[in-house]
């Protein structure tokens, strides 16, 4: 997901217009196509699902796991663009009487986002409709939202680009050669992440545009803001790897101890850390594009934030 760093910022905004016209797919007649999951078959990837931190449970266990970890993938991220799609139309009042190939780009964004949710609403559905009862995710969409916004532009900004490029991480993870791994939930990686890699470029341009318009002094200050909305993300991520294992554990159909209990939930907690923190945070190009905007001092910040998450 190399940007385009030659082009003026209009033909970078009008080429994502053209990209999302060229890629775009519905949920339906490209996603799903009439198919159905089966528990035969993983969820989500090895290196994503983190298999291996989940030291005590059998392969059919871990299958399971990664089932469960796929209804939360496709919950977190309806959660996650509820707050996404509503900064990108509050951004794109900046371009009302503007660029409108920056317009355009950003209500296809929106737009898209609007879909993803929907699909992801599909997925957990669906996902519901094969698993045991009992599954939970009680995080209100709405209420981050109306936290993550009261924070500053820039620092949701920095967060929405680090959530849209770990996506292609998400996607790479997927292509393995794991005939387990559902054909279905491979293609919601690849249908996703070809719209995502155009809201990742979006996002670097609206970051870089909007960090021209504040002082060093507010910069400083959304630093902070960006630590405090991932710290936010993991108390999320806490609370639902808690949820994830006590379902695991009632519906697993073997008794858990105190112990594995505690060994099940922290590796779940160190899977969503890798899925929705590390796996942005630690691509080459979110270094690049923070690293022009931030001193190295404010960089050592955020690593040192980051790094208390491991
Ligand atoms: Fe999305
Ligand atoms: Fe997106």
């Amino acid at each position: 997901m190399t940007a385009i760093v030659t082009l003026p910022d209009s033909q970078r905004y009008a080429r994502s217009v053209e990209a999302s016209k060229r890629v775009r797919w519905d949920v339906e007649a490209d996603v799903i196509r009439g198919r159905r999951f089966d528990t035969a078959h993983k969820f989500l990837p090895d290196g994503l699902a983190l298999a291996d931190a989940f030291t005590t449970l059998s392969p059919a266990e871990k299958r399971f796991v990664s089932q469960i970890q796929g209804r939360t993938y496709a919950n977190v991220f309806g959660l996650v663009e509820r707050f996404i799609n509503a900064k990108v139309l509050e951004l794109s009042h900046e371009h009302w009487f503007g660029d409108q190939n920056a317009l355009e780009a950003l209500v296809r964004f929106s737009d898209e986002e609007l879909k993803h949710q929907a699909l992801f609403r599909r997925i957990d559905t669906m996902v519901g409709d094969v698993l045991p009862a009992g599954y939970r995710f009680e995080i209100d969409a709405n209420a981050v939202a109306h936290a993550v916004l009261g924070k500053s532009t820039w620092a949701v900004l920095a967060l929405t680009l680090d959530i849209e490029l770990f996506t292609q991480t998400h996607y790479l993870e997927s292509i393995g050669h794991d005939t387990e791994l559902s054909e279905l939930f491979k293609d919601v990686f690849l249908f996703h992440w070809r719209e995502e890699s155009q809201h990742a470029i979006l996002d670097e341009l609206e970051l870089v545009r909007h960090d021209g318009e504040v002082t060093a002094a507010q910069r400083d200050r959304a630093v902070d803001e960006f630590i405090e909305l991932v710290a936010a993300v993991d108390g999320i991520l806490r609370v639902q790897a808690k949820a994830d294992a006590e379902y695991f554990a009632a519906t697993c159909g073997r008794a858990i101890d105190e112990a594995e209990s505690r060994t099940v939930e922290s590796a779940f907690l160190k899977a969503y850390r890798w899925q929705y923190i590390h796996s942005g945070a630690q691509q080459p190009h979110f270094g690049k594009v923070m690293s022009r905007l931030i001193t190295n001092a404010q960089g050592q910040r955020i690593q040192a934030a980051l790094a208390t998450l491991r």
